[in-house]
């Protein structure tokens, strides 16, 4: 009789930029104060790509992280997911370059594009391949560097968003470990509430347009705050029933990192206390794909969440995407 296959997550790890931008500094810029940005959004500060650096420089640091952390030889790694809407270039995709770079020789490689949705989807995608015994070992990372996306005289996005990369390595295992439900959706109907209009095949590039401004992101906060509340809330309370837990189960919620008034309302709504929430969003701003893994690995190096305990992620973003997930931590005993 065969035995069910499960993904455990067996290493972590986690890369941002160096730059530091505070909010006192945008201040300076623009017509904002660290007041607004604090109350508002709960962010301090985000990190920010220097030139030079692109998606796959963190992306291959978290994945070089993740890959030690679970003492595992690159060489057996054979499938390589990229997490990201903000790609090194439109192709290859940036997950053949990580691949290059950690020397994973062979392995399939590819990205996956939902926006700040991105590390959740990736973790059924990838959990599914395990599960149906296309891969063994896995890596998976959210990476992105929306700042390049940003224009910084736009008060109303460019105070919000911060670039990294976290990395996760999964691995089959019969007993019960790593994503046990999770729940996936989107509504392209409401496509144009965020979006970057310009660069793509629908809009090719144009001096016009870049004098208008249209390679950055646009969006439109307030709806997106309330479809985040609700789709959010919703999706959790549904992935926890269909794990068969109830929410005094979960030892930690990570949420995707967008704003702390978004997290706390959807704290409020699954009836989860704010010691079992986490939250970074104050030191790296929303980093889109990279939100929930980078949480992930410091919820597991600040002792948050140990082996065997069950976390749940929640998350959303431009499409509009959104799902949750219940990730039961660490590795089987050997
Ligand atoms: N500093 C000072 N004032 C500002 C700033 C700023 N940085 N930004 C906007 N304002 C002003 C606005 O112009 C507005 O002024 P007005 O009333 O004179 O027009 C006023 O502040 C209030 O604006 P609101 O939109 O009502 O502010 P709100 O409380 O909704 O907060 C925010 C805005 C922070 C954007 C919030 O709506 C939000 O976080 N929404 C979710 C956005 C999000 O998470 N997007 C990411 C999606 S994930 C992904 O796919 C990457």
């Amino acid at each position: 009789m065969s035995r069910e296959r499960y993904a455990a997550v067996i290493g972590w790890g986690m890369a941002v930029p160096s730059r530091v931008i505070t909010n006192d500094e945008l201040a300076q810029r623009i017509d904002t104060s660290d007041e607004w940005i604090r109350t508002r959004t709960g962010i301090r500060e985000r990190r920010v790509a220097s030139p030079g650096e692109s998606t796959s420089t963190f992306a291959t640091a978290a994945g070089r992280e993740a890959l030690a952390m679970a003492g595992v030889d690159a060489t057996t790694i054979d499938t390589v997911i990229v997490a990201t809407c903000t790609p090194d270039r439109p192709f290859p995709a940036t997950a053949c370059t990580v691949q290059a770079n950690l020397n994973i020789p062979r392995a399939t490689a590819f990205d996956l594009a939902a926006a700040c949705s991105g590390f959740v989807y990736g973790l059924t995608v990838a959990t599914s391949l395990i599960k149906s015994g296309v891969s063994r070992r896995l890596l998976l990372i959210g990476a992105d560097i929306f700042t390049h996306y940003i224009n910084w005289d736009d008060r109303n996005t460019c105070v919000l968003f911060g670039d990294g990369a976290g990395a996760v390595v999964l691995e089959a295992t019969d007993q019960p470990f790593g994503l046990i439900a999770s729940n996936l959706s989107a509504d392209g109907n409401l496509e144009d509430l965020m979006a970057v209009d310009a660069g793509g095949t629908r809009m090719p590039l144009t001096a016009e347009l870049l004098a208008e401004g249209r390679q950055y992101v646009y969006m439109n906060g307030r709806e997106i705050f309330k479809h985040a509340v609700r789709e959010m809330s919703d999706s959790a309370m549904q992935v926890v029933q269909a794990a068969g837990l109830t929410i005094d189960d979960i030892a930690l919620v990570i949420p995707h990192q967008a704003n702390v008034r978004i997290i706390d309302a959807v704290a409020r709504r699954l009836e989860i206390p704010p010691e079992r929430v986490m939250i970074n969003l104050d030191r790296y701003g929303n980093t889109s794909a990279a939100s929930i893994p980078i949480a992930l690995y410091e919820a597991a190096q600040q002792g948050r969440i140990g082996s065997g305990d069950y976390v749940l992620v929640t998350a959303f973003g431009g499409g509009l995407t959104w799902g949750s997930g219940v990730v039961r931590w660490g590795r089987p005993a050997q």
